[in-house]
C-alpha cells in the first residue's frame, strides 16, 4: 500500500494521557515503540499480564450487555435475552461450564458484525476452548436452517452435511438445533447474566493457547 500524502494543517489539540489502571503502575513515558527499553518492555509486561487477567472477562461480557436493550428487527426476545436462554438451556442439561460459556458468548457479535458473528465469537474466545467448541462456534451460523414451516414441501434438513465428517460437526448441529434455533421463547426463564459472570471470568482467568496464523 502506498502511503498517502501528510496532510500539513494544524493538528487537533493533544488528546493527553489516559488514566494508568493502577496508581501505582508506570507509564511508559515514549512515543514509540521501537524506543523503548529491555526494561520498560519488562515493566509493560508485568503490568499488562494483571490488566488482561483483571479486565478481559468484564470486557467481553460489556460487548454482549451493550446489547441488552436493544429492539429486535422480528424475534420476540432480543440477541442478549438470546444468549442468556442459550446458556440457560445447556446449564439445565448439564454441560459443563466452558459449554456454558460458549453457548453464552456465541452470539456477542450478533449486532456488530452479523454476517461473521460466528467468527467474531470463535475468536474472541478461541484461546480458551476446545477445538470442538472453537470450530462449533466459527461455523454455527451455517448449521443453522430457515426453511420456512408452511413451505410445501419444507427442507426440514439442516445444512451441515457438507462437514458430515468433521469430528466437531455433531456437536455444532446439536448446538444449533437444541440451544441456538430454539432460543428464542419470551416465556422461557432466562438466567440473569450475573449467574454466568463468574463462569465467564474463570474461562478467561485460563492460560491462552498461542495463536496460529496460518496465512
Ligand atoms: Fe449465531
Ligand atoms: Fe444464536
Amino acid at each position: 500500500m502506498t502511503a498517502p500524502e501528510p496532510i500539513r494543517q494544524t493538528p487537533p489539540a493533544p488528546v493527553g494521557r489516559s488514566p494508568l489502571y493502577r496508581d501505582d503502575w508506570e507509564y511508559i513515558a515514549k512515543t514509540d515503540l521501537l524506543q523503548f527499553t529491555r526494561a520498560e518492555y519488562a515493566t509493560l509486561r508485568a503490568q499488562r499480564t494483571v490488566y488482561d487477567a483483571e479486565r478481559q472477562a468484564a470486557s467481553a461480557l460489556a460487548l454482549l450487555t451493550a446489547g441488552e436493550h436493544e429492539p429486535t428487527f422480528g424475534y420476540q426476545i432480543n440477541n442478549y435475552q438470546h444468549c442468556l436462554q442459550a446458556a440457560t438451556m445447556l446449564h439445565a442439561d448439564g454441560y459443563d461450564e466452558e459449554t456454558i460459556v460458549v453457548g453464552l458468548l456465541h452470539d456477542v457479535g450478533f449486532l456488530a458484525c452479523p454476517d461473521r458473528h460466528g467468527a467474531f465469537a470463535a475468536e474472541l474466545v478461541g484461546g480458551y476452548v476446545s477445538d470442538e467448541n472453537y470450530w462449533m462456534l466459527r461455523h454455527h451460523q451455517a448449521f443453522a436452517t430457515f426453511a420456512a414451516a408452511d413451505d410445501d414441501e419444507p427442507d426440514r434438513e439442516f445444512p451441515w452435511h457438507r462437514w458430515r465428517d468433521h469430528p466437531s460437526a455433531t456437536w455444532a448441529h446439536t448446538f444449533v438445533r437444541h440451544y441456538d434455533q430454539n432460543a428464542i421463547d419470551p416465556s422461557y426463564g432466562n438466567r440473569p447474566l450475573e449467574f454466568f459472570e463468574p463462569m465467564v471470568r474463570r474461562i478467561f482467568s485460563r492460560s491462552p493457547k498461542p495463536l496460529r496464523l496460518d496465512s
